[in-house]
C-alpha cells in the first residue's frame, strides 16, 4: 500500500534525447534536463534505452546511473543486451517493457502470461543484483497475477488506452478505462505489488489516475518535454506535480 498520501513523478527524458539526435551532437541534453527536473521536485528519473537508440543512448544512460541525485527507473525490452547494460549500471529500478522496432511508442503492455517462461531469466539475475523489477502491463487481472507469481516488485499500469479515450471525447471508454485501472491497481496492491502508472498522461487527464490510493509513482514524458517549449520544463513539472497533490487531497504530503 501506498506510503502515507505521497505521490511520486517520474519525469520520462527520453524525448530531449528525441530532439538532440534529429540533428546530431550533444545538444540539448537529456542529463541536463534530468538535472532541472530534480530541482524542479520530480521524485525520479525514468529513460527507456531503445534497441535502435532512436532517443536515449548508452552514454545517457551511464551519465544519468552515475549521479544525477534521484533514482534512475531503466526502461527495456527483455533481451540479453539490455539485461548486460542494467546490471553494470544497477539503475534503482528497471521497468521491463515491449518493445517492437517499427512501434512510434510503447503500444500496450508487456504479456506476462504469454512470456511467462521467458520473463524469469531477466527478472531473477535484476533482483539478485538489488535492483527493483517493474513490469509495465495493462490493467488486466491475469497479468497482474501473473506479474505477482513472477516476484516483480511493482507493475506499471498502462494509461494509454484511458488516454486515447479522453482525447478521443469517448467519455463511456474513459469511464471504463478508468475503472479497469483503479480495479487492477487495488488488485496489485492485494497482492503486495507496488503499483504505478503511465504513458501518455498529460494535465487533463492526470487528477483521476493520481486519485487512486493505490497507485504510488506516475511516470510521464512525452506531454512534460512538449510543455516545456512553452513554459519551461521546471513549471511543466511544477504544475503537474501540483496537479497531482490536489488530487490526493493535497494534505499531508
Ligand atoms: N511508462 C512507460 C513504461 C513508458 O514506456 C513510457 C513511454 O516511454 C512512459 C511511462 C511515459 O509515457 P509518455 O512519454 O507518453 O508520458
Amino acid at each position: 500500500m501506498a506510503e502515507g498520501n505521497k505521490l511520486r513523478l517520474g519525469v520520462n527524458i527520453d524525448h530531449v534525447a528525441t530532439i538532440r539526435n534529429a540533428r546530431g551532437g550533444g545538444l540539448p541534453d537529456p542529463v541536463r534536463a534530468a538535472e532541472l527536473a530534480a530541482r524542479a521536485g520530480a521524485d525520479g528519473i525514468t529513460a527507456h534505452l531503445r534497441e535502435d537508440r532512436r532517443h536515449i543512448g548508452d552514454d545517457d544512460i551511464a551519465r544519468l546511473a552515475g549521479g544525477i541525485g534521484l533514482p534512475l527507473n531503466l526502461e527495456m525490452a527483455t533481451t540479453e543486451e539490455m539485461l548486460q547494460i542494467a546490471l553494470r549500471h544497477k539503475p534503482n529500478a528497471c521497468c521491463i517493457v515491449p518493445e517492437k522496432r517499427q512501434e512510434v511508442t510503447t503500444e500496450g503492455g508487456l504479456d506476462v502470461v504469454a512470456y511467462d517462461n521467458k520473463l524469469p531469466s531477466i527478472i531473477d539475475p535484476l533482483k539478485k543484483a538489488g535492483i527493483r523489477v517493474s513490469l509495465f502491463i495493462d490493467a488486466d487481472a491475469a497479468q497482474i497475477r501473473a506479474s505477482s507469481k513472477l516476484g516483480a516488485d511493482i507493475v506499471e499500469l498502462h494509461t494509454g488506452t484511458y488516454c486515447h479515450a479522453h482525447h478521443d471525447g469517448d467519455s463511456v471508454a474513459f469511464d471504463a478505462e478508468l475503472e479497469k485501472l483503479a480495479t487492477g491497481a487495488a488488485l496489485a496492491d492485494e497482492l503486495g505489488l507496488e503499483v504505478h502508472a503511465g504513458h501518455g498522461l498529460c494535465f487533463e487527464t492526470v487528477k483521476p489516475i493520481a486519485a487512486i490510493p493505490q497507485v504510488t509513482e506516475l511516470n510521464i514524458g512525452h506531454f512534460l518535454i512538449g510543455e516545456a517549449i512553452f513554459v519551461g520544463l521546471d513549471t511543466a513539472i511544477a504544475k503537474m506535480s501540483r496537479l497531482m497533490d490536489e488530487a490526493r487531497g493535497g494534505a499531508d504530503l
